[in-house]
């Protein structure tokens, strides 16, 4: 189980954060910690807008923290409440935290980049890590949505991607003490 026991600080970079009982922790399963570090380098080598930022299934909100650190204007999602309030503790008025399914909360907005660590495993069960159809509907909707896509997955994972829709170039393959994540690229010309 990667999501935390009980509520917990975790440090990265120079953010310190809440992760509230039962919101994914993202030092503890490494993809989100190893997301969150590798994302100013990638954002500046591919030259990627930023300016308006929408951080898709926030949890604890690490990706959005690092996206206004940024100077980027930041709109966060999840699904899960316990997440949203958590988000809204760590980020503060710096940040438009809103709950809501997929793109449900920003239906009709653009953003310049979307940023996106969503549950791997195709099923039911745990939003956390699972969703029945998440990644098949983001691989439909994020065009209409936002001019880049930075997503996380697993990094030896890129044909189901591609079997989904998706149409993204792998830019990094982070080594993790478990599977190495793949960060993937959606939108570059
Ligand atoms: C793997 S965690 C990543 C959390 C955070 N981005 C990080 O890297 O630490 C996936 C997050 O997506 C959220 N989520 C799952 N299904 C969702 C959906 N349909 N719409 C929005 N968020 C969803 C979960 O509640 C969870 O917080």
């Amino acid at each position: 189980m990667f999501a935390a026991l009980r509520n917990r600080t975790i440090t990265v970079e120079t953010h310190e954060l809440r992760v509230a009982r039962g919101v994914f922790d993202p030092v503890s399963q490494l993809s989100g910690e190893a997301f969150a570090r590798a994302l100013p380098d990638v954002l500046d080598e591919l030259d990627i807008g930023h300016q308006r930022v929408l951080d898709l299934g926030t949890g604890a909100g690490l990706l959005a923290a690092i996206m206004i650190d940024l100077g980027a204007e930041v709109t966060a999602t999840d699904i899960d409440p316990r997440a949203t309030r958590c988000a809204r503790h760590n980020l503060g008025p710096e940040a438009d935290v809103r709950l809501g399914d997929l793109f449900e909360p920003v239906i009709g907005e653009r953003f310049d980049l979307i940023v996106a660590n969503p549950p791997y495993e195709i099923g039911a069960g745990d939003p956390r890590y699972t969703s029945p159809d998440l990644l098949e509907r983001l691989a439909l909707e994020w065009p209409s949505y936002g001019d880049h896509l930075l997503l996380g997955h697993p990094a030896d994972d890129e044909p189901t991607l591609a079997e989904l829709g998706f149409d993204l170039h792998r830019v990094r393959v982070i080594p993790t003490s478990g599977d190495a994540l793949g960060l993937y690229v959606g939108g570059l010309r």
